[in-house]
C-alpha cells in the first residue's frame, strides 16, 4: 500500500486555500428555509484512516445539517434488520432524476429506484419504523458511537421548517402508501426523516461515522456494523446512487462511493483506505456541495484514488 500521510495534509491545505477563491459560485439550498440562513462561506475537508489518524483542513470543527448524508446511516441501520428482504421494496438502481423527483415513482408503481432518493430515503424511514421502538433515538445513538462524539444533537429549527415546507415528500409518501409500498403513519415517517436529516456533525465526526465502510464494516474497535458483504454493497450503492442525477459526473471527476446533503456535506469512501468528509454549503444544480466536489476531485486527482 502507498503511504500518503506525508503529503495527504499538505493537499488537504493547498485544497482548503483555493476553495475559499472558489466562494460565490453556487447557491445555498433555501427550499428549507432555515438552511438558507447559513454563512455561504464556509469550507472544510477531513480524512480519516483505518490507524486512526485525521488529517483536517478548513472550517472541520463547525457542525452542519446533515441533511441526506443521514440517508446512508438509515439504510445501514436498514441493513441490520432486513438484509436482502429490503429490496422487496426498495430498487438498487441509479435514478437519473433529481432526488425529489416524483415521476418515476409513479411509473414505477410506488418503488423507489434506490434508497438515496428522497421517495427511498422515505420507504426506508418507513421500514424502521415497523422494527424500530424509537428510530430517531436509535439513529443518534448510532451515529454518536460510529462519530465517537457523544455531543451530537438535532437541530429541531431545522427539522420544524423542512416539515413545514415538505409537500414533496408528504407527497411521495402518499403516492407510495396508494401502492401499499408505505405502512406506518406517513406524518409519522416524515417527521422521523425530518429529524435525520437535521442532524448536525462537522467534517471529522461524519468522516469518523463513515470509516466502517471503508473497513469491510467494522468500527476501529472492531465492533461489527455491517457484513463484509453488506459493506461491499453498501459502497456500490453510493457509487451508483450516492450523488443523484449527478452519480455519472461525480465518478467521472472524484472516482469514489459517496454521498451529499443539501447541507453542503459530502461524504466519500476509498474502500480499504479512507474516509472523506468535505462540507461547503453553495451547492451546485444538482443539489451536491460545488466546492465540495471541486476539493474530492482535486484531493483524488493528487493522490491517484480511485475505486476505477
Ligand atoms: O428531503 C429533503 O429534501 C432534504 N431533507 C434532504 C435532501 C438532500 O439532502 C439532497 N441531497 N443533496
Amino acid at each position: 500500500m502507498t503511504d500518503y500521510s506525508n503529503t495527504i495534509q499538505q493537499h488537504l491545505d493547498r485544497i482548503a486555500k483555493h476553495a475559499r477563491d472558489l466562494f460565490g459560485n453556487g447557491h445555498v439550498a433555501d427550499y428549507i428555509p432555515a438552511l438558507a440562513k447559513v454563512d455561504p462561506n464556509q469550507f472544510g475537508i477531513a480524512v480519516c484512516d483505518l490507524q486512526g489518524n485525521v488529517y483536517q483542513a478548513g472550517d472541520t470543527t463547525t457542525a452542519f445539517s446533515i441533511q441526506s448524508i443521514s440517508k446512508l446511516f438509515t439504510l445501514i441501520q436498514a441493513l441490520q434488520i432486513y438484509d436482502e428482504e429490503l429490496w422487496q421494496r426498495i430498487g438498487r438502481e441509479p435514478s437519473g432524476q433529481r432526488f425529489n423527483s416524483l415521476m418515476q415513482l409513479e411509473v414505477e408503481q410506488g418503488i423507489p429506484r434506490n434508497p438515496f432518493i428522497n421517495a427511498g430515503a422515505l420507504a426506508v424511514c418507513d421500514r424502521l419504523e415497523s422494527r424500530c421502538s424509537a428510530p430517531n433515538y436509535q439513529l443518534l445513538e448510532l451515529l454518536r458511537e460510529l462519530s465517537q462524539n457523544p455531543h451530537l444533537l438535532v437541530n429541531t429549527t431545522v427539522a420544524r421548517s423542512e416539515l413545514e415546507h415538505g409537500s414533496r415528500n408528504a407527497a411521495m409518501s402518499y403516492l407510495m402508501k396508494s401502492y401499499h409500498n408505505f405502512d406506518n403513519p406517513v406524518e409519522k415517517v416524515l417527521e422521523s426523516y425530518a429529524h435525520h436529516c437535521a442532524i448536525e456533525m462537522n467534517c471529522i465526526d461524519l468522516a469518523r461515522a463513515a470509516l466502517l465502510l471503508c473497513n469491510k464494516g467494522k468500527t476501529l474497535a472492531g465492533r461489527e456494523i455491517l457484513t463484509q458483504t453488506q459493506s461491499k454493497r453498501v459502497n456500490a450503492l453510493l457509487a451508483t446512487c450516492g450523488l443523484y442525477d449527478a452519480a455519472g459526473d461525480f465518478a467521472y471527476r472524484v472516482g469514489l462511493p459517496g454521498k451529499s446533503g443539501v447541507g453542503g456535506g459530502i461524504v466519500a469512501i476509498y474502500p480499504g483506505h479512507y474516509s472523506i468528509c468535505v462540507w461547503s454549503p453553495e451547492l451546485n444544480d444538482a443539489g451536491n456541495s460545488l466546492i465540495g466536489t471541486y476539493a474530492l476531485e482535486a484531493l483524488t486527482d493528487a493522490l491517484g484514488l480511485s475505486v476505477y
